[in-house]
């Protein structure tokens, strides 16, 4: 049994430890919104806040979430109004969208360790792929946050 908290709640997962945190989110816990792109951790799309960190979630066990605290799209806030949010809609951002709750994880989790990041900081942070190339509107967006 692997136990540690998601979304504020604790959570048990008797399942191999060495599941891969996604599939526990979306499968055992029913948190959809975290997104399975590549599962090599090259695109992003499964991006979740592990400690504070952006985190690949495809790329980690639950085994290594042990007394950790996750955190996924679903409770970044309950109403869209979390200002990255905020500033996805108002710049009108996704295209086809699935890579999209994984660029706002990676993008709140910037914001949190540096509150006006500039071009380059976003380039480095954001890793994530989009498909649709929204990348201008996305470094826009979260200038827009930061502001
Ligand atoms: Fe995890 Fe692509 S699904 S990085």
């Amino acid at each position: 049994m692997t136990s540690f908290t998601v979304n504020d709640r604790p959570v048990r997962y008797l399942m191999d430890p060495e599941t891969p945190l996604l599939w526990a989110l979306r499968d055992a816990s029913n948190l959809t919104g975290t997104k399975y792109g590549c599962g090599t951790g090259d695109c992003g799309a499964c991006t979740v806040d592990v400690d504070g960190q952006a985190v690949r979630s495809c790329r980690i066990s639950i085994a290594a979430c042990e007394g950790r605290f996750v955190t996924t799209i679903e409770a970044l806030s309950t109403d869209r109004s979390h200002p990255v949010q905020q500033a996805w809609i108002e710049a009108n951002l996704p295209q086809c969208g699935y890579c999209q709750p994984g660029m706002i994880m990676a993008a709140a989790v910037l914001l949190k360790k540096n509150r006006a990041p500039s071009d380059a900081d976003i380039d480095a942070a954001i890793t994530n792929i989009c498909r649709c190339g929204t990348y201008p509107r996305i470094r826009a967006a979260i200038r827009r946050a930061s502001a």
